[in-house]
């Protein structure tokens, strides 16, 4: 599976150690977009890295981490056709595949030992998307993503 990586310099020390962890697994391969270092940087920036190759297919999903995931949650659920899913564990990291068919996973840096993070990445890696209800539900956040490209068309006239 092929998954764009991003953080911000909250979440750079994550993001290095899960590449490293990675390294010996082989089942990822990352496309690192940065940040690259402990330097102050601001996290739209890199979660619009990840979530364009997303969408455009360049990837199979991404994986985000600030400091404590909203931020970069936030900044990707504005992308139509992204479901982020902050998660704190593996039982959530499970769910929001099943359930929510995330597509991009957000990690909160500085809570999160590395340990869990590759447990829960191993975990939102290979579940499958329930369908079911839960397909019901996604045609609904569909539909409100429709409405609002129209609503803020309508604004503009
Ligand atoms: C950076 O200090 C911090 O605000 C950021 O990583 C994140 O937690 C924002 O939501």
């Amino acid at each position: 599976m092929k998954v764009a990586i991003g953080c911000d310099h909250a979440g750079f020390g994550l993001k290095e150690a899960i590449k490293m962890e990675f390294r010996k697994d082989r089942t990822i391969e990352f496309v690192d977009v940065g940040t690259y270092s402990t330097e102050s940087v601001d996290y739209p920036d890199f979660a619009k890295k990840v979530v364009e190759k997303v969408l455009s297919g360049e990837v199979d999903r991404g994986i985000l981490i600030c400091g404590t995931g909203i931020g970069m949650s936030i900044t990707a659920n504005k992308f139509k056709g992204i479901r982020a899913t902050l998660c704190f564990n593996e039982e959530l990291a499970g769910l929001s595949r099943r359930h929510n068919d995330s597509n991009v996973l957000v990690l909160p840096g500085r809570f999160m030992e590395v340990s869990k993070a590759v447990r829960m990445i191993k975990i939102w890696q290979k579940l499958p998307f329930d369908g079911g209800r839960h397909e019901r539900r996604l045609e609904k956040i569909k539909e409100i993503e429709r409405h609002t490209e129209n609503f803020v068309s309508e604004e503009k006239q």
